[in-house]
């Protein structure tokens, strides 16, 4: 599928690389740098490069070197001025410069400073940055050997949340968002020989960032995903979209675009496996629609039961590039949720991007394999990946395992609302998520967030997020995790929001946040709208191993009987195709303090933090396996 460059690992890492003359960009960037600050740089980033594993490429992980920088004194100037944009641009910890004689007193150092592993978060890897939400400057040394007529990109997974990122000393560019990918067109500043890549990285929350200041997971700060050196080669073949129609399961709707000189080109498609061959003629500004006509008698639609991927080929004159992709459709009818024209019911968990056994964002494909096969062992084929993007490793391997996914932007709780910026924000991460998903079976809903209060100018910022994600791919469902309201003993979910999206999706906590277990049987459910109800969270705390009556929180079997009094009250809803229960497994929250039951521990798991299955995990399961029979 791609090849992978030969890697020597020494204190530097060497790869045989070379890079042409094209320098169009980044002079560009370093003068907005100079010129318009931050926001300007953001609004300049350029599209992720779509497959990028499938391209010529080398990872840049392994051990950084890393010097803590609680007050940026190697990023500002003690004006609080920044050095990158001070008139010689120098100055900051990122000129990784080494004292020229006894008489020159620099004040850090990169070659004597401890290591840490990316991808990684910091706050796992050393005790004193368990709490630490600051900046971080990290270092990677590399040899390359750029070639002439080939195009070369730093590409970064993800960084929380904050990233200013140098090569050999010099800007290249910024990011914000913790959780999707970004690069920066380095062709032409790639040294011939060793260079250096520097990164501050700053996980410090504010109000006006997304996510805003107040969330119930840990701010794991760092470079959480890889770090990517890409090489493609001058006319590239930047982005594709190849996937079933909207509801049409004869034919592959899309587009591929291209970018670089060559920009007009006839590009193949081709799926051996089907004798599909398909030619078509990128116009001069590189973008082609695609459309082709499916044999349906011999396609294996993509399902959970049958996760079928094919080998796509999109070659071009100057490129070609390979994909695994699953042919499937998604839509609703009225409460129906339908895979493949078939109605199905979502069996469903929630979880977020850690590893509980070692708390810390997930590490590799090792982690991922556990959490989704954990899933699988309690009969889901369906995941709520809370409440931010993760990882693209993480996206194929649901597509190889068959678990049908729903994708989040972490637009959560009260964000700044009003702020023209931070809605630019959201839509940039909507945008890089939908971008760098979008050719992915197993993603049938993408949500533009949770829990988000009720009024004119939220629902306003929610509408138009409605709005881009569907301009971006019409082909999926559009949902977010709304709220109810309780009078008496009816719980409403009604919000306007509910207009914008195609799922009648909500989070309720019955039994935990509010009533018990003795009471909540007596509540009832409206829900007033003619789409699926799905409900997206409910749960309770249960400290693995605490054991008690059903009437007692925190105790196993008060969250086992809460879970199946829960499905007595969703099962009464007419239009309930499922659900993703809160939550997978225990994970760390700094809002979760009590020193006996939570220890910084949410305790909503149906697994502890020791990996230890709790009562109601056996119970959902049985559930599952019922509702599996019931939409046979
Ligand atoms: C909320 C929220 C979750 C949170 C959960 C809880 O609804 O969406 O992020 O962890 O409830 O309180 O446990």
């Amino acid at each position: 599928m791609h090849k992978v460059w030969k890697l020597l690992l020494s204190s530097c890492l060497a790869v045989t690389l070379t890079a042409g003359a094209q320098d169009d960009q980044a002079p560009g960037q370093a003068q907005a740098n100079k010129g318009n600050g931050a926001r300007a740089e953001l609004a300049k980033q350029p599209p992720t490069l779509q497959n990028i594993y499938g391209r010529q490429h080398v990872l840049l992980d392994g051990r950084w070197s890393y010097i803590i920088d609680p007050y940026e004194t190697g990023y500002y100037n003690y004006r609080r001025q920044p050095f990158d944009q001070s008139p010689s641009g120098a100055g900051g910890f990122y000129d990784d410069r080494k004292p020229k004689d006894k008489d020159d007193a620099v004040e850090y150092n990169f070659d004597s400073s401890p290591t840490l592993a990316v991808p990684g978060d910091w706050n796992s890897q050393n005790a004193k940055l368990e709490f630490y939400e600051g900046t971080l400057w990290m270092r990677q040394k590399f040899v390359a050997a750029p070639k002439d007529g080939k195009r070369y990109f730093l590409y970064f997974g993800a960084v929380n949340y904050e990233a200013h990122v140098y090569l050999n000393g010099k800007k290249i560019g910024s990011h914000k968002g913790g959780f999707t990918p970004f690069q920066f067109e380095v062709t032409g500043r790639l040294l011939k020989g060793e260079n250096n890549v520097i990164v501050k990285a700053d996980n410090t929350r504010h109000q006006d960032d997304i996510p805003t200041v107040n969330t119930d997971w840990w701010n794991y700060g760092g470079i959480t995903r890889d770090v990517i050196l890409a090489e493609t080669p001058d006319t590239y073949i930047e982005d594709y979209q190849i996937q079933l129609a909207k509801g049409d399961m004869g034919r592959i709707e899309g587009h591929v675009q291209l970018a670089g000189v060559q920009r007009a080109q006839d590009v193949t498609i081709s799926i051996a496996e089907l004798g599909l061959k398909t030619v078509v003629r990128t116009d001069a500004n590189g973008r082609a629609a695609v459309s082709i006509a499916l044999p349906k008698s011999k396609v294996r639609y993509w399902s959970p039961e049958d996760p079928k991927l094919y080998n796509v080929t999109i070659a071009g004159a100057t490129d070609t590039l390979n994909d695994r992709i699953g042919l499937r459709t998604i839509e609703t009818r009225g409460h129906d949720i339908l895979l493949n024209g078939k109605s199905i019911f979502l069996r469903g968990i929630s979880l977020h991007d850690e590893n509980p056994l070692i708390p810390g964002r997930l590490r590799g494909e090792g982690d991922m394999r556990m959490m989704l096969q954990w899933a699988k062992d309690m009969n889901c084929n369906y995941v709520r990946l809370a409440h931010y993007p993760h990882s693209e490793e993480m996206i194929k391997l649901a597509d190889e395992m068959g678990i049908l996914v729903w994708a989040e932007v972490p637009v959560y709780w009260t964000i700044s609302w009003e702020k023209p910026e931070v809605y630019a924000n959201a839509q940039q991460q909507l945008t890089d998520l939908v971008v760098r998903d979008k050719n992915r079976a197993s993603v049938i809903i993408w949500s533009i967030g949770n829990e988000t209060p009720v009024s004119p100018v939220r629902t306003q910022f929610m509408g138009k997020l409605a709005d881009t994600v569907r301009s971006l791919d019409h082909t999926r469902l559009v949902g977010a995790a709304l709220e109810v309201h309780r009078s008496g003993d009816v719980v409403t979910v009604e919000d306007p929001l509910a207009e914008k999206i195609d799922l009648a999706s909500f989070n309720q906590y019955a039994g935990w946040y509010w009533s018990n277990n003795k009471e909540m049987l007596k509540f009832s459910f409206k829900v007033n709208y003619n789409k699926p109800v799905i409900v997206t969270e409910f749960g309770a705390d249960a400290l693995g191993g605490y054991h008690a009556d059903s009437d007692t929180k925190w105790s196993e079997e008060y969250q086992d009987q809460l879970y199946k009094n829960t499905f007595k009250l969703l099962d009464a809803i007419p239009g309930l195709r499922g659900m993703t229960p809160w939550v997978l497994a225990d994970f760390r929250s700094p809002r979760r303090p009590h020193p006996y039951y939570q220890d910084y521990w949410n305790r909503k798991g149906l697994i502890s933090e020791t990996g230890k299955k709790k009562q109601a995990f056996y119970t959902l399961k049985s559930y599952y396996d019922q509702k599996q029979q019931q939409y046979k």
